[in-house]
């Protein structure tokens, strides 16, 4: 992905045959919707709408139950023009994560100052419940420790430094304006906040290594976001990232791991991620979690 590539897509969209209306071409805020969080576009006005297969450079989504679109429009009572993602990139697709985070830099050359993202991720702290959200304190980018950062390759000082810092990554003050946006709910107590652990998936973690994220100190694990929010971080944009718990990991060891055993005399009841149960815990939570997306745009 170029400055070329990301130009043609920015004049596709500002000037193109189908180009956006002047009061949605420059929209404050971008928003990154996860799995089974899309319909947060309902409650957008004005919407105009791209399948990324229209957007010059953008790549093809391949993840069931993740459409993909770009929707503009406007969000909240104050009526702020927003860019809103349906359905993301993920690196276990195969894309590079230069790709999986293009997006992000379009959102920047449209003029975004603040992200939000979110995604549904596994529980790892005992305290979270299914249905619970997460306010992303820090992360651990565990592909980004180990050989595969989003900024590896030549830097886009058009964006950005060579060596962006990340211990500033999630903005303290959007993070107080959630639990601000969160008291104009009608839901019982669901905020907590905590470290994301980013892993590329796609299979779900095994048990030694849900011990050793929640050892490192991660309190959800997902297989997204990271990437994205360091991109963002790169080219100033501000960012605030809520996590949906949509399940909880299985961190036991078990005692008689025989599998010729009688199942009566297995470990009962183990819980199994799998990606039904995360869309469907998704669906339960995602009205509030849109609701209070809403409120926060108006507090930004
Ligand atoms: N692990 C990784 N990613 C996830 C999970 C999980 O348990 N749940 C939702 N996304």
């Amino acid at each position: 992905a170029t400055l070329k590539d990301l130009q043609s897509a920015l004049s596709f969209l500002t000037t193109g045959a189908k180009a956006l209306p002047e009061a949605l071409s420059k929209p404050k805020v971008g928003i990154v919707c996860g799995s089974g969080l899309g319909g947060l576009v309902n409650v957008m006005r004005e919407k105009v709408e791209f399948p990324y297969s229209d957007i010059p450079g953008f790549v093809n989504s391949t993840v069931a139950g993740h459409a993909g679109k770009l929707v503009f429009g406007l969000l909240g009572e104050t009526n702020v023009p927003t860019v809103c993602m349906v359905g993301r990139f993920h690196y276990y697709e195969g894309f590079a994560l230069t790709q999986t985070t293009y997006p992000i830099r379009l959102m920047s050359l449209l003029g975004v100052e603040t992200l939000i993202v979110t995604n549904a991720a596994g529980g790892l702290n005992p305290a979270f419940q299914i249905g619970d959200v997460c306010i992303i304190e820090d992360h651990i980018n565990l592909p980004g420790m180990t050989g595969n950062n989003p900024l590896i390759g030549p830097n886009m000082a058009e964006f950005g430094p060579r060596f962006p810092p990340m211990s500033d990554a999630y903005c303290p003050r959007l993070r107080r304006l959630v639990y601000e946006a969160a008291k104009k709910l009608t839901v019982p107590k669901f905020l907590h906040e905590g470290i994301y652990a980013f892993v590329s998936g796609p299979s779900y973690e095994s048990k030694a290594e849900c011990r050793f994220l929640k050892m490192v100190g991660a309190d959800v694990v997902g297989m997204s976001t990271v990437p994205e929010v360091v991109v963002a971080r790169h080219c100033g944009i501000k960012v605030v990232g809520l996590s949906l718990v949509t399940n909880r990991v299985v961190v036991h060891r078990e005692i008689r791991s025989d599998p010729d055993a009688p199942a009566e005399e297995r470990p009962v009841e183990e819980m199994i991620a799998s990606h039904e149960e995360v869309l469907e815990a998704a669906d339960a939570r995602a009205r509030d979690l849109q609701t209070l997306v809403n409120h926060l745009v108006d507090m930004i």
